[in-house]
């Protein structure tokens, strides 16, 4: 009988992150993470197959399993039960492929609510790496970036996927519509808190420095 494999509908992540995490997630080795965009589940599942080989992780995914405004829109409106249901098979999955426990706990909601919510309850400084993969719009970016800094422990790791990625529209490119300006103001004025990894400029990573 085959074994069970993954239903991914597209490569986004083989084609960004995958590269990158190959060198860096084995020596970050987070325990606590955060993910906040988690579509299908491929970045979830790499997390789940590459850590808890070693050891047991939690594993937060934040997701209106609705879509960005890019799903939304013409030719490349997507089937969101489709794709949640997806999430769930992947991910259960993921978590029987490896020896250790995995505590999955998905948030579906808007990423700025989670958030808030982690917050509220205490989780500042709590995560050792988290990963922003949610809505490409440069205010929801910084709202992301700005509470996301307050949960990551001071030396964690914040990844920002897709740092050069433009919508092309009927009109050409929106300045406002990509999370480029928004990554550059957050780290413009959080400069003095963190240090920016050398990494490929189609992500940009930085590291926690001080509270
Ligand atoms: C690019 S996909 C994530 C891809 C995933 N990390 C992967 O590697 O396959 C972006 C996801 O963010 C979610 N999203 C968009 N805006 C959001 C928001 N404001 N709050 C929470 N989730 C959001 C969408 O529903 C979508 O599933």
């Amino acid at each position: 009988m085959n074994s069970p494999t993954y239903d991914f509908t597209n490569s986004w992540f083989e084609q960004t992150s995958k590269f990158v995490w190959d060198q860096v997630i084995s020596h970050i080795d987070p325990t606590r993470i955060l993910e906040i965009g988690s579509y299908e589940g491929a970045s979830t599942c790499y997390l789940i197959e590459k850590l808890a080989i070693s050891k047991g992780i939690e594993l937060h995914c934040v997701d209106t399993w609705e879509g960005g405004i890019e799903h939304k829109i013409g030719k490349d409106k997507v089937d969101m039960i489709g794709i949640e249901k997806r999430f769930n098979a992947n991910t259960k999955l993921a978590i029987s492929k490896v020896d250790n426990p995995v505590q999955l706990v998905i948030h579906r909601e808007f990423s700025d609510t989670a958030l808030s919510k982690m917050i509220a309850e205490g989780k500042k400084g709590y995560f050792d790496f988290i990963y922003i993969d949610g809505s490409q719009q440069a205010p929801d970016v910084l709202c992301d970036a700005i509470l996301s800094f307050r949960l990551l422990k001071k030396n964690g790791v914040l990844a920002f996927d897709e740092y050069l990625w433009q919508e092309k529209l009927p009109y050409g490119i929106d300045p406002i519509r990509c999370p480029k300006p928004a990554i550059d103001a957050f780290t413009n004025i959080y400069c003095r808190k963190i240090k920016i990894l050398r990494t490929p400029n189609t992500e940009l990573y930085i590291r926690k420095v001080a509270n």
